[in-house]
Formats: C-alpha cells, sequence, structure tokens
C-alpha cells in the first residue's frame, strides 16, 4: 500500500505528463499570422499565447513542488558571480537554459497575464556590475604608448586619408548607429578615462536588459519631465515633433544624453518615441482600457524592439548561423542566470565598440542634400539649427525608396570624425590623445585587463588572425577591440564581425533577453510582431515608418 506522500507524488507526474502534452500540442498549433488580423485584434495577445504561458506556469509550479528544475526559473540565488567560473563551454551548469536549451529561446516561468509580470518590471536585475566572459585568460598587458600612436591622427586606426566611397560597405548607414541606441540601452561606464583603473570597481550605469530604458527612463511616475502632462501615457517631443523637449538652455529632457550626441543617433531616438505615441493612438482605437494603455504600449515597443534586434539587426551583424546556433544551443560562454545579467567586459570595452569604425565621416541628410561631416557639423546636444533634419531613407533602405548611403567598411581605421571628437562629447581632456575615440577605446581595454583578441579565438576554437592581416605585429598580441575590427575586415568583408566578435556580441545580447524575465524570449518564446508589416517578416523599418507616419 502507498503512503501518501507517494500518492502525492504519483499524482503530481500525472498532472505533469498531461500538461507537458497540453503543452506540446499548444507548440504544434500554427501561430496566427497576426499581420492578417482585423486591426482591432493585432495588438491583443493572442489566446493561444496566454494558454501556452500558463501552462508553463504550471509546469514551472509543478517541478518546483517535485523539487525538480522549474524552466527558467533560478535554482538558487547564487549569482554567476559567485559561481566557480571554470572558463570552459557551459561552465553556468546551473542554468537551466543552458543545459537544455529550447529550439527558439529558453522557457520562463510566466504568468498568464504577461502584462502584470512585465509591470513587475522594476524587479533587480543583477547588480550594476561587469563581470568577464573569458574569466580564465590572462592579461594582454600591451604597452600603453603603443596604443595612444595607433589611436592618434596618423597613427593605423586612422583613416582620414580614406574617401567615404571608397570605404562603402554593403549595409545601409543606420544599422550601426541603431547599434549605438542598444549600446547606450545596456552599457554606460562613467569612469575617468585612465589606464589604472580598478576593474572591479566600474559601475553600470544601466540595468543590463534591452528594455528601451533609453526612451522610458523611470515611466511617467518617476521621469514625468519625459512624458506629456496633459496626456501621460505619451511622451512629450518638441512643438514641431521632430526633436526631444529641451530645457531653456537646450539641454535634451531625455531617458539617455548620449542619444543626444549628433543628429542621427537623436533621429532614431525621436522616432522611437513617435511609435510609442502611435501605439498609443492605436491601442485606444481598439477599446483598451486607459488604465492599461502606457504599459501595454511599452510593452508592445520594447517586445518589437527585442524581435528586430533578434530577427533583422544581429544576422545581419554576426550572420543568421551563429544567431541559430546561440538560441537552439544556448550560450557557450555567457549564460547569466534570469535577473543575474551582468555586462561582459569583453563586449563593453571592445566587442560592441566595432560601430566606431562603421561609421562614415560625412553623411548626407536629405536627398541632393550635401554631405556633411559627423563631427563638429552634426553634433547635437542642443537644437538643430533651423530647417536641417535627418530624412530616414538616406541613411536605411526603406520600401519605395531608393537605397540609402552605406555604412563604412569595419577596418581597424576611423573617420576623421571620431579620430578628432569635439570636447562636448568626451568632456574636457588633460592629454589631447584622449579626444580619439580609437585610443579611448584601446585604453578602456588595457585598463580592463581584458585577453588579446588572439587568445580568444583560441580559446573558443577560431583561427586567429595572421600577422599580416593585423597590419601591424603587437608584441604579445593585439587588443581585443581593434582585432575584432580586423577580423571583420578579413573573415566577414568588413560588413560583419568574424568568429571572435560575431560570438562575444551574439552571446551577449542572447544571454541579455533570456537572463531577462520580462522579455518576450523569456515570457513568450513564441510571441510574433503584432504592428503593421510592409513584407512577410518584421524588420526595423516596419517600426521606423511607424515613427515616422504623422500622427
Ligand atoms: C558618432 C558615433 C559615435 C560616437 C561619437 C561615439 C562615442 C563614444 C564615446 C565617447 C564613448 C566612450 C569612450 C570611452 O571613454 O570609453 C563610446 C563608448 C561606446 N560606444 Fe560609441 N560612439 C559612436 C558610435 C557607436 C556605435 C555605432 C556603437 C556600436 C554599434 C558604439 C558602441 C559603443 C560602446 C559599446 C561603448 C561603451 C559604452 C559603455 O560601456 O559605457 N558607439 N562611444
Amino acid at each position: 500500500m502507498s503512503t501518501p506522500a507517494e500518492d502525492e507524488s504519483a499524482d503530481l507526474r500525472e498532472l505533469e505528463g498531461e500538461v507537458k502534452t497540453e503543452l506540446t500540442e499548444a507548440d504544434s498549433r500554427p501561430i496566427q499570422d497576426a499581420s492578417g488580423m482585423p486591426t482591432d485584434e493585432w495588438l491583443m495577445d493572442p489566446y493561444a499565447q496566454r494558454y501556452e504561458v500558463s501552462l508553463r506556469t504550471l509546469l514551472g509550479a509543478i517541478e518546483a513542488v517535485e523539487g525538480g528544475s522549474s524552466t527558467g526559473t533560478p535554482q538558487t540565488e547564487t549569482t554567476q558571480a559567485e559561481t566557480p567560473q571554470a572558463d570552459s563551454p557551459k561552465a553556468d551548469s546551473s542554468n537551466p537554459d543552458a543545459a537544455a536549451p529550447e529550439p527558439d529561446g529558453g522557457r520562463a516561468a510566466a504568468d498568464d497575464d504577461c502584462l502584470a509580470l512585465v509591470r513587475a518590471a522594476d524587479w533587480p536585475v543583477g547588480a550594476a556590475r561587469y563581470e568577464r566572459m573569458f574569466p580564465g585568460l590572462p592579461a594582454l598587458d600591451p604597452d600603453p604608448g603603443q596604443l595612444m600612436d595607433a589611436g592618434v591622427s596618423g597613427g593605423i586606426c586612422d583613416a582620414a586619408a580614406l574617401l567615404d566611397k571608397a570605404a562603402d560597405g554593403a549595409e545601409a548607414a543606420g544599422w550601426p548607429f541603431f547599434g549605438q541606441l542598444i549600446a547606450h540601452d545596456i552599457t554606460a561606464d562613467r569612469s575617468p578615462i585612465s589606464d589604472s583603473l580598478d576593474p572591479e570597481a566600474l559601475r553600470n550605469a544601466r540595468a543590463p536588459r534591452l528594455d528601451l530604458e533609453i526612451l522610458y527612463s523611470d515611466g511617467p511616475v518617476g521621469s514625468a519631465y519625459l512624458y506629456d502632462r496633459d496626456d501621460p501615457a505619451k511622451f512629450l517631443l518638441s512643438p514641431d515633433g521632430r526633436d526631444v523637449p529641451r530645457n531653456t538652455q537646450g539641454v535634451a529632457l531625455i531617458g539617455e544624453p548620449r542619444d543626444d550626441v549628433h543628429l542621427i543617433a537623436l533621429t532614431l531616438h525621436v522616432t522611437l518615441l513617435r511609435a510609442h505615441n502611435r501605439i498609443v493612438d492605436l491601442l485606444r482605437e481598439a477599446g483598451v482600457p486607459e488604465a492599461d494603455v502606457f504599459d501595454r504600449a511599452r510593452v508592445t515597443l520594447t517586445w518589437h524592439y527585442q524581435w528586430v534586434l533578434l530577427h533583422d539587426f544581429l544576422p545581419r551583424l554576426v550572420g543568421q548561423p551563429l544567431v541559430n546556433e546561440v538560441l537552439a544551443e544556448g550560450g557557450r560562454w555567457f549564460t547569466p542566470l534570469p535577473r543575474h545579467a551582468y555586462i561582459p567586459l569583453e563586449f563593453s570595452h571592445a566587442a560592441f565598440r566595432y560601430g566606431h569604425s562603421q561609421m562614415r565621416h560625412t553623411y548626407q541628410l536629405v536627398a541632393d542634400g550635401p554631405a556633411v561631416p559627423l563631427f563638429p557639423d552634426l553634433m547635437s546636444f542642443g537644437p538643430q539649427p533651423p530647417g536641417r533634419h535627418l530624412d530616414l531613407a538616406q541613411v536605411f533602405d526603406l520600401p519605395g525608396q531608393s537605397p540609402a548611403q552605406r555604412a563604412k567598411r569595419i577596418d581597424g581605421r576611423l573617420p576623421a570624425s571620431l579620430i578628432a571628437l569635439p570636447e562636448p562629447v568626451t568632456g574636457a581632456v588633460d592629454v589631447p590623445a584622449h579626444r580619439s575615440l580609437a585610443t579611448r577605446d584601446l585604453l578602456r581595454g588595457h585598463s580592463t585587463a581584458l585577453p588579446s583578441g588572439e587568445a580568444i579565438a583560441r580559446r573558443i576554437g577560431a583561427r586567429p588572425l595572421t600577422s599580416r592581416e593585423l597590419d601591424r605585429s603587437w608584441p604579445n598580441g593585439t587588443p581585443l577591440w581593434f582585432y575584432v575590427l580586423k577580423e571583420a575586415e578579413h573573415r566577414a568583408d568588413g560588413d560583419r564581425l568574424g568568429p571572435v566578435g560575431g560570438r562575444i556580441v551574439a552571446e551577449t545580447l542572447i544571454g541579455l533577453l533570456r537572463a531577462d524575465p520580462t522579455s518576450y524570449l523569456s515570457l513568450q518564446p513564441d510571441w510574433r510582431p503584432t504592428l503593421p508589416a510592409a513584407g512577410p517578416g518584421y524588420s526595423l523599418a516596419d517600426l521606423l515608418l511607424l515613427g515616422t507616419r504623422p500622427a
């Protein structure tokens, strides 16, 4: 005769079996094509998805009661920082997502009311710290003098003599600027530039979450100055709708001051604000209760941004096969536990600075207009001269429009605009070389004790670049940032990242989405975009078009 405990356990197992069967069926049901839905339905969660989410919640609860692994729920409060890191693939075996990954993202425990869960987004997610993706590799320790020489005018990172046309790559010029906004969304190391920093003391002023904190900041209550007092579900814009509001000294009232660095980043930022406002209108037209409108608009925009990042931006930058691999198999080197994410220094202080080498020196703002240098001409940090604006079709390939300007090929060199940054961008500097973004990138890698590019290549099983490909010899190995750029040049035609850069970037961005309990990848991995799209797949162009339409 069985004991009550054994009976209970058998019941639980039976229930678990039933839920799993039901989930398999739900998984195999075709997802409704949201773009074909009537307009009053396309912003709603399809019932099937909510049902699946509640099934997963139930499954998580059963597994928790059984003492088994609840999908996506941390088993222990031990963070990756506290876990001994064996610097080997899958070292974080306590992470269920890493051990048994799902084809399109990890399955985090979720409530059937996703909005309620996302409303709880103020959960702390990891300390504001940076960590390492390859903690076992030694620091490169290059000669700081050599780094200075490489970055300044006339050094190997200076593309000054190169004409924009000759440096044109294949991607539209706007893509790296979208990358710049992503960078601003997740990482802000505000420490002064120096070669003697304690990397452990660095603090990230941004939450390591792809959640558009750059727009929303603390929301209509905490950051009321960003929102329209008469309609707080919407962002406040300048009277002509082309700028953010500014204070009496011209300083932007904006969630992320770095988005005001130049006209192109600012225009992208404003376009996203306008897309949010447009979504608010559409939700109201669809009859969503007023109390839900802001939160729902925020989730809608954020999830579309995450989708575009994963399905449009990342495949262009690192290649679809690597994206597929990391989605299907999980990260090999970066698998933070849910709500315990952090930014790896290899990402923020080297690999994701790839975009500095994808900047052109000049940009044409409107059809038939002149090409103007990015700096100082397009610097923002204040209102633009009257009549100056950027037509996004000049930097992104938009449906029905002529092809946009192309981004510069990534090749280890930076345009003149970035080799001599204006003082408002760097702040006052004691050492003139600190005006060069290339020098700053190289020094940051040194001060945070990053390993060489070759060491990481060997660790991940990639073929290291040859000294001929690297253009110059670095005595003990190549600084990671420079290595990533040269790898892009020689292994990916300068249009995307190579094995080392691609791996660091793909694992970080996908790992952050997985560790964020409010990302679509965690809450509803089968979610599909619901906003109107011009083509079969939802793209950044669709999001931008939503934000450029007249209100
Ligand atoms: C005109 C365009 C840009 C300018 C003027 C600019 C400027 C800067 C400056 C001044 C820094 C701080 C340097 C330091 O002291 O360490 C920085 C950091 C950074 N930039 Fe850029 N950047 C630009 C474009 C981009 C692009 C296109 C990307 C990526 C696609 C990017 C990614 C980053 C990242 C990841 C950091 C480190 C941020 C942090 O952790 O604080 N930037 N950039």
